[in-house]
């Protein structure tokens, strides 16, 4: 392919900027699942989308969906997407940058229909923020999101399917956002917020599974108390019980190989200098690439939030917000990438993704496959996040590759969803 991309590529890393300034916070990028920027950005985004020929709608739990449509009337559709909400303070292309590479890819096709249409979705919440459990979004196009799911509420007490209500669309409709059985696959690109492919230097990732996680969140119950006049030994100081038990995460998963684990939320109440706090709340997010390395380790530490609560004379409780198995992604589309990043004229490598993504809920029902981007200095989830022109320019014409290739597989062509 003779096709300069850096233009395109360029027009991609501005709309990825132009996103970050849609934003909960002055300071910095929050976007949060259903929030007033959220809606600013669909509406930015549908901006692009519709010169192109595209039919766009939200669903029921606010995705952004972009229609391409294919040759006949009646082709089937492959998906590409990634998701548009953010963590707080983010970087302005983690998700994003997958969302307006599909649009930069339907773009490229400079009006050229090909024998399925493309379905570009923007997903409303990956990251889990404001609800506590990520990948509502995607959850919706597998029939995953149930009644005690939209019960769920945010920090304001704002239940998911209030917040629904709340954004203009209608809960009971959410059964029409899952997939039709027309759809072949589904791409992302992503970042790989991490520093493997920088180390390597190469400039694209093929996925070939993304490891398991769980998140959780521990409430450690003790006695308020006046903080003078409580002797050190008549305590039953929740935070402290919390803290002992947020450095044995540390360390179990620092002498488990491959485990991550994580305590990135803590909150104390009543919350005072002069109080010792009764409650501590903290989450919990561990992952691996074995499944049940992951489950033992996570039993482990639940035995020592147990064990500390019980010699602090405690109670812990623990709730689940999320236990997702490790996902291989789909080996056809996964070596179709592999050449399509060969004839970009990359090294293709493959890898793990330590992040969860989209793709791994939609692998539940249509073959999933991923490209990964170089993270610069292997930074992600924080403002100095960012991609390089060129490795944007490369994952397009890794893009068209891969859809022509697809185009011209008969295999590909001839699969269903499992419906
Ligand atoms: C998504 O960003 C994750 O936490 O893996
Ligand atoms: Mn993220
Ligand atoms: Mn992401």
């Amino acid at each position: 392919m003779t096709e300069d991309f850096s233009k395109l590529a360029e027009e991609v890393i501005a709309r990825c900027r132009k996103l970050a300034t849609f934003s909960e916070d002055a300071g910095g990028t929050r976007r949060t699942f259903l929030s007033a920027p959220l809606r600013d950005c669909h509406r930015e985004v549908s901006l692009w989308m519709k010169p192109l020929g595209m039919t766009v709608s939200v669903d029921a739990v606010g995705n952004l969906r972009g229609i391409y449509p294919g040759a006949s009337p009646g082709a089937p559709r492959i998906l590409i997407g990634s998701h548009l909400d953010s963590v707080p303070n983010a970087g302005a292309f983690d998700g994003i940058l997958g969302v307006v590479i599909a649009i930069g890819l339907v773009e490229s096709l400079d009006g050229q229909k090909l024998p399925f249409g493309i379905e570009v979705v923007g997903f409303s919440e990956e990251e889990g923020v404001r609800f506590g459990v990520p990948f509502i979004g995607s959850r919706a196009l597998v029939g995953r999101v149930d009644e005690e799911l939209l019960r769920r509420k945010d920090a304001n007490g704002i239940s998911i399917r209030k917040a629904i209500q709340d954004f203009g669309l209608n809960p009971n409709e959410i059964s029409r956002a899952v997939l039709s059985d027309d759809c072949l696959g589904y791409f992302e690109f992503h970042i790989e917020q991490g520093p493997v492919l920088e180390s390597l230097g190469r400039p694209l990732g093929v996925v070939e599974a993304i490891v398991g996680q769980n998140r959780l969140e521990f409430v450690f119950s003790g006695q308020a108390n006046h903080a003078g006049t409580t002797p050190m030994n008549l305590r039953h100081d929740a935070l402290a019980a919390a803290a002992e038990w947020i450095v044995a995460v540390e360390t179990l998963a620092q002498r488990a190989p491959g485990l991550v684990a994580t305590v990135g939320f803590v909150e104390a109440k009543p919350g005072a200098t002069n109080v010792i706090t009764g409650a501590a709340r903290a989450t919990l997010d561990i992952r691996h690439a074995s499944d049940r390395v992951r489950t033992e380790s996570l039993d482990e530490l639940i035995r020592q939030a147990e064990s500390i609560a019980a010699r602090r004379g405690l109670t812990v409780t623990w709730k689940t917000l999320l236990a997702q198995n490790a996902v291989a992604m789909d080996p056809f589309m996964t070596e179709q990438i592999e050449k399509a990043v060969q004839k970009s004229g990359c090294e293709p490598h493959r890898m793990a993704s330590g992040a969860g993504h989209d793709a791994m809920i939609l692998a539940e029902k249509v073959p999933a496959a991923m490209i990964f981007l170089r993270s610069p200095g292997g930074i992600s989830h924080d403002p100095s996040e960012s991609v390089h022109l060129d490795d944007v320019a490369k994952a397009l014409e890794c893009g068209r590759h891969l859809l022509m290739q697809l185009a011209a597989s008969r295999e590909f062509l001839g699969r269903t969803c499992r419906a």
